[in-house]
């Protein structure tokens, strides 16, 4: 164990904790946006940071480890202005309407993206319509803010396919299939682990983005059943979104032995044989 202090609060963490679990084994919050528990970090956010004295400048929380005798404040002015700036810079050019811990953290850290409107600039950086390519997903590049999640679930940290990878440089940056062909020409299986771990709506499920859409997706009035997928042995856990008496989408727990929040295909869409065949009447 190594003894480390954190905001004057003496913390006892394992050799090689990161700095943000060990806050987070201590009750601290540390926000976090291209972290996930089941991903590698790709340190492209920053919004982690915080700051170790004696380091020169602030250092990414999800991925520095602990030291023995490691001051670290997380909520110093320094430390809360970087979040800030962190924050507003990807509100000015993202629609985060759909991003709720983003939301949060911009609130609490009182973020204004607004201060960089300007008559002749985009609202967004990445202006065109939702890719509906399939009845699987949507992707809505507006909603992007690039932090690479996606692209980690699809390569290396889950799926191995590889079918998406950032493209472009500077503001042209964007994620694309190869060649920015349709989904259903790329190498994409539809596992939907892309869906899974984007923080923003950027991807997400096309019974999703139909509610949205029309003014009817109430998570509030959603319930979630965890139940074992069928379709082979693996023992996959699901998480069930329902609403109105139909699936609405399917997670998996990001701390299960099996999935770590990874699904196929079969577990992520194949629920339409439990539906009903007609909707429900409204209650
Ligand atoms: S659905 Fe799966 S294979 Fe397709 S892009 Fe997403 S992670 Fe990659
Ligand atoms: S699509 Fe989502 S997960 Fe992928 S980089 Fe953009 S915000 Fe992150
Ligand atoms: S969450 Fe640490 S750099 Fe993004």
């Amino acid at each position: 164990m190594v003894s480390l202090t954190v905001n004057g609060q003496t913390v006892l963490a394992p050799e090689g904790t990161t700095i943000h679990r060990a806050c987070e084994s201590a009750g601290i919050e540390t926000p976090t946006l291209c972290w996930a528990e089941n991903l590698t970090p790709v340190n492209v956010c920053r919004l982690c940071v915080v700051e170790v004295e004696g380091q020169r400048t602030l250092v990414p929380s999800c991925a520095r480890t602990v030291d023995d005798g490691m001051v670290v404040h997380t909520d110093s002015e320094r430390v809360r202005h970087s979040r800030r700036m962190v924050l507003e810079f990807l509100g000015s050019g993202v629609d985060l309407d759909q991003a709720e811990p983003l939301q949060r953290w911009i609130d609490e850290y009182g973020a204004e993206p607004d201060r960089y409107d300007q008559p002749d600039r985009p609202a967004v950086t990445v202006e065109e319509a939702p890719k509906v390519q399939d009845n699987l997903y949507i992707r809505d590049y507006s909603r992007c803010v690039l932090c690479y999640k996606c692209v980690e679930a699809c390569g290396d940290d889950a799926q191995h396919t590889y079918a998406i990878a950032v493209s472009g440089r500077g503001f042209d940056s964007r994620i694309s299939t190869e060649f920015d062909v349709s989904l259903p020409d790329s190498a994409c299986v539809y596992c939907g682990n892309c869906i899974g771990v984007c923080p923003t709506g950027a991807i997400q499920f096309k019974t999703e983005f139909d509610l949205r859409s029309a003014a009817e997706w109430r998570p509030d009035e959603q319930t979630v059943t965890q139940t074992i997928c069928s379709y082979c042995g693996v023992g996959c856990n699901l998480e069930l979104h329902v609403q109105d008496d139909r699936i609405v989408k399917v997670t998996s727990p990001a701390d299960h032995s099996i999935t770590h929040g990874h699904l196929c295909i079969k577990g992520r869409f194949g629920w339409q044989y439990v539906q009903p065949v007609e909707p429900p009447t409204r209650r």
